[in-house]
């Protein structure tokens, strides 16, 4: 889950890759590192903790040269420290490396019996010693990286350099993204496009087993011969096996500069200023598929109409955030629609032996689009043929790409390690599709279509009233901080959003939080309410608010605090309630559906406030990395 970058024929590679770095940090923020090359030179500096110590430190160095690798880490293999830091070196050679080396223990082993001496605890030291033997005997970069993709096992993405081939960067992609780009004739390479969004003008991702050498002004390409993406990561293996691929085979994206990323304009905190996003991306996430004039729902193209009609179960497999989305998905479809959906997190489906048809359905949902246990699962249908549809933020990320049909979130560019504007336009996309579900399967009529139709086009505004008073939140963060458990409750619709809103507590604040349907209440958790535990209820008026009312009042008789969450001016919640939070006035007929996508606004408030007030990293809470593309 690291974030990687190389440059070769810039003018100051020091400036692009710190600044690619800053864009990076979100896949891991313990510590840091870069190495610039000069003639048969390289000097590299590396820091503990945040990006700006590496900043500091490389601010007093004069650090020339056009060609460069860098590195921010999020450990896997090692305690945080400068020597576990990358980039690593071994005699000639530099390496930066994201991912996991299955094989290393033994790798490290052999090394050892051969009287190689370790300096750092990572697996990527096992790579940079391997590459130097290689380079001794092969007398070339490009033979010693094909030679060392034959031997590692698991997942990587590696950018090597040697001092004794200037102007010379190879990578090597088996597992994690990366992606090529250029620009004249500078090169780059990065996890994310981010990071040479403005230097380079067109980039292709690189795929698995692929390798590029930049030598100078000119780059190649080998790629496993009979590349097969159903093939296992570990499946092409002999060294002699791949083929130079001809340029003008190469399917170049241009660069976009995203509007939305890199600054954090007049807020805080990215993660605030995403939040306030939400009115303007949910806009991205609604037009592409609403006929604004007809007031008719678009419906997605016909290979997919047809399996929609035959398909009778769909499967929704997601982590973190994205998996409270794909739960909030199950109860809109099987509303709208009728179709039974079976909603499972990837780490444990993707073991599971789940039986599913040729005519089942299989949304895979993820804001980065490159989640390895989300894309194990993928790989794995699609080897038993099964159609996926996937629903990411990241266009051309690998999720995306592998998909038989894509939906989008169109959130723009998430900063912030905490997933905000992505889970909303996440809702409002699968709201979207099982409407478009029961459109397809004649299960909607006309006026139905018109009256959701005018309800997706009133939410950004309602989004934008329920940010209006987002200062009703922060004038309770005192009260919060007064609790030290809190259970998150609600029933149906509003069941997966008290599960977002207890991850997103515990993520930010560091808490413990959990979530409970109110039905669950008497089968356990009630055992816990006395008066240090804070009971946050989502209450807003639907086909469950009265039977969610008899719960809360059963919390209140033994003496929780209530944090209750509801609609319009509701008196009943205010007085059960120890403090509220009014949802804004909905008058649209499928308020049922707005609901939860309201709500988790206050949800992302509470926890942004919260940690705030106790001085927390908001957006780069401990322990986490935005894109987790280890299992
Ligand atoms: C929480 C959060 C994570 C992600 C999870 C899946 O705020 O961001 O729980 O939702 O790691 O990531 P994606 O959606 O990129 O697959």
């Amino acid at each position: 889950m690291c974030g990687i970058i190389g440059c070769v024929g810039v003018t100051n590679s020091k400036q692009v890759l710190l600044e690619g770095l800053k864009t990076l940090e979100y896949r891991g923020y313990d510590s840091s590192g870069i190495a610039i090359f000069n003639k048969d030179n390289v000097n590299i500096v590396k820091a503990v903790g945040k990006l700006s110590q590496l900043q500091k430190k490389v601010n007093n160095q004069e650090m020339l040269g056009s060609h460069g690798i860098a590195h921010t880490r999020w450990a896997t293999h090692g305690k945080v420290t400068e020597e576990n830091a990358h980039p690593h070196i071994v005699g000639s050679i530099s390496i930066v490396h994201n991912g996991i080396i299955e094989n290393y223990r033994k790798l490290k082993t052999e090394l050892l019996k051969d009287g190689v001496v370790f300096k750092s605890e990572t697996d990527t030291e096992v790579i940079a010693h391997l590459l130097n033997n290689y380079y001794e005997k092969e007398k070339s970069l490009l033979q010693a990286v094909k030679k060392v993709k034959s031997v590692l096992q698991g997942s990587f993405a590696l950018l090597v350099s040697s001092v004794k081939e200037p102007q010379t960067l190879v990578a090597l992609k088996s597992g994690p993204p990366l992606l090529f780009a250029r620009s004249n004739e500078s090169y780059f390479f990065s996890s994310d496009s981010l990071a040479f969004q403005n230097y380079a003008t067109e980039f292709f991702p690189l795929e698995d087993g692929d390798i590029i050498e930049v030598k100078k002004d000119k780059f190649s390409l080998l790629r496993d011969k009979n590349k097969n993406e159903n093939k296992s990561k570990n499946e092409n293996k002999n060294e002699n096996e791949n083929e130079i691929i001809d340029q003008k085979n190469l399917i170049w994206i241009k660069v976009s500069k995203d509007q939305y990323s890199l600054s954090k304009q007049s807020y805080k905190h990215f993660m605030l200023k995403e939040i306030f996003e939400q009115p303007q991306v949910s806009v991205q996430a609604i037009s592409p598929y609403i006929d604004q004039v007809k007031m008719e729902l678009l419906l997605p193209c016909k290979d997919l109409q047809q399996k929609i009609k035959k398909t009778k179960k769909i499967f929704i497999i997601a982590c973190g955030t994205s998996f409270y989305a794909a739960m909030e998905a199950k109860y809109y479809i099987e509303k709208a629609a009728g179709v039974s959906v079976e909603v499972d997190t990837a780490s444990e489906f993707r073991y599971r032996h789940t039986p599913i048809d040729q005519d089942d359905l299989v949304l895979l949902i993820s804001q980065s689009g490159e989640t390895a246990d989300t894309l194990s699962v993928l790989r794995s249908l699609k080897e038993k043929e099964i159609s996926v549809i996937s629903l990411c933020n990241t266009k051309s990320s690998s999720i995306d790409r592998l998909s038989d049909f894509s939906y989008y979130m169109n959130a723009g560019v998430e900063v912030a390690v905490a997933s905000t504007k992505a889970f909303v336009n996440s809702l409002i996309i699968l709201n979207i599709f099982s409407e478009q579900i029961a459109k397809i399967k004649n299960k909607l009529t006309t006026t139905d279509e018109k009256d959701f139709v005018a309800s997706m086009l009133s939410l950004p505004r309602l989004l934008g009233e329920v940010l209006d008073f987002s200062i009703a939140i922060k004038d309770k963060v005192e009260f919060l901080s007064k609790h030290k458990g809190f259970l998150f409750m609600g029933r149906g619709f509003s069941f997966p959003i008290s599960m977002e809103g207890a991850l997103k507590l515990k993520e930010l604040v560091y808490l413990h939080a959990e979530a409970y349907s109110f039905g669950e209440m008497k089968h356990g958790p009630l055992a816990l309410i006395d008066k240090n535990m804070l009971v946050i209820a989502l209450v807003p008026k639907d086909e469950f608010y009265e039977k969610s009312l008899s719960n809360l009042e059963e919390v209140r008789s033994r003496g929780a605090s209530i944090f209750g969450i509801g609609s319009y001016q509701d008196k009943e919640l205010a007085r059960l309630s120890t403090e509220h939070f009014f949802l804004p006035k909905i008058t649209e007929s499928f308020c049922w559906s707005l609901n939860p996508i309201l709500a988790s606004l206050p949800m992302q408030l509470l926890a942004y406030y919260f940690s705030d007030y106790l001085g927390h990293d908001v957006d780069q809470p401990r322990n986490l990395a935005k894109s987790v593309t280890v299992e």
